[in-house]
């Protein structure tokens, strides 16, 4: 039997429970052996939990167990989860977490934390949910330079913009609406000024830049609470959907490129119709040419889904060399967002506004609607900013093919 332990039984601590215990013959069958989950860490009592009995409030209780060979955190935050991880990897604990601000802001620390004590730090639930990102990147995906990554990471703000399209209501009827369904929190500022998305994408680098590290605070961040139902309609008529997008992507030259902001994505594209709480994360390698991980990126059992693979993954010895993912923060090689290049969809409402002159260099954007838009390719927002310098009514967005 291998012992483990649960330090939050929220949401995310609790469904893993029932996925260990509801699946457990089969995870037997799979790896030979039985997980039992042996304590509880937290706050709270859980008198009606089947699982009451397990609970303790004393972290000595798990740390101090030699039996505990992982520990699954789903506490969040980057304080008591941050002690906790390192009492856990001290005393050679395996753990495994959904907590992406904790791995994206000290996950350099972590990772080495595991290696120097023989154990791993797994965090498969971190981006997309229960959606498999991380394992393929580190694992199926190994043989390839990744050249690009293009995600929606984030539930709440997708749950938000398909409200505003498909309601017609302001980003702020949207958000009460995701609140009164539990899937924003009440402050909202971590999902829908783009916080959440920036610690996945930073993720999601790091892995894919071979562990160089990308520190999320750096990354520029974009959300969604200035947009209106006009942006999305605007988007529409010239055949895009608006989108909050992460993005990753090599430059090919050593560095490499990572931001958050809305996007209008093009029908052509599968993340445009990405719709709801659901995720979507769109990989293109060298040699794989272009993959999307599609499926729930949040929620009690689907995440949980994905802790409790890195719970099984934990138990199997030897199954991760920490070694080889340790990640490098003496070294950025992430390009600050004024020297990247992207694409974007300059628009006006005057129809009068001749755009190619104002971008020699830009596309006219075709469209049955007579949007006045025309796409510009690899030029930065600083300097598209300075193009459009003095003129009025014109606006822009990224744009993702
Ligand atoms: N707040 C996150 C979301 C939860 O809305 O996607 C999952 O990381």
């Amino acid at each position: 039997m291998i012992n483990i332990a649960i330090l939050g039984f929220g949401v995310v601590g609790s469904g893993t429970c029932d996925v260990l215990s509801n699946n457990a013959e089969i995870i037997k069958k799979r790896i030979g052996d039985e997980i039992y989950v042996k304590k509880i860490l937290d706050l709270r009592d859980f008198p009606d939990s089947p699982y009451k009995d397990r609970v303790t409030h004393d972290a000595d209780e798990v740390f101090g167990d030699p039996d505990i060979k992982v520990a699954v955190e789903t506490i969040g935050g980057a304080r008591v989860a941050y002690d906790y991880t390192k009492r856990a990897l001290s005393a050679g604990i395996s753990v495994v977490t959904s907590n992406k601000e904790l791995v994206s802001t000290h996950g350099v620390e972590l990772m080495k934390l595991a290696c120097d004590n023989g154990c791993v730090y797994l965090f498969e639930a971190a981006v997309g949910g229960g959606i498999p990102i991380i394992r393929p990147l580190y694992k199926c995906l190994a043989a390839n330079n990744i050249v690009k990554i293009a995600g929606i990471v984030n539930g709440t703000t997708n749950y938000i913009l398909s409200s505003m399209k498909n309601s017609g209501i302001s980003y702020e009827g949207a958000l009460k609406k995701a609140q009164q369904k539990g899937y924003a929190e009440q402050d909202p500022t971590a999902d829908c000024e783009g916080i959440d998305a920036q610690r996945k994408i930073s993720i999601l680098s790091s892995i894919v830049m071979d562990g160089k590290y990308c520190d999320p605070s750096k990354i520029h961040a974009e959300g969604i609470s200035k947009l209106t139902t006009e942006d999305i309609a605007l988007a529409r008529a010239i055949g895009c959907e608006l989108k909050l997008i992460a993005y990753f992507g090599n430059n090919g030259d050593g560095t490499a490129s990572a931001f958050v902001a809305p996007h209008f994505v093009d029908k052509a594209c599968m993340l445009s119709d990405v719709e709801g709480v659901f995720n979507a994360v769109l990989v293109e390698g060298d040699y794989l040419g272009q993959a999307v991980f599609y499926g729930r990126g949040a929620g009690s059992y689907p995440t949980a889904s994905a802790v409790a693979g890195d719970v099984i993954e934990a138990c199997v010895n030897g199954s991760v060399d920490m070694k080889t993912r340790l990640w490098d923060d003496s070294v950025s090689v992430f390009r600050d967002y004024d020297d990247i290049k992207s694409d974007f969809v300059v628009y006006s409402e005057d129809d009068d506004m001749d755009l190619s002159a104002v971008l020699p260099s830009a596309q006219a954007v075709e469209n049955a609607s007579g949007v006045n838009a025309v796409i510009v390719n690899d030029i930065t927002e600083a300097e598209l900013k300075s193009k459009l310098e003095g003129k009025s009514g014109i606006e822009y967005k990224h744009y993702l093919k």
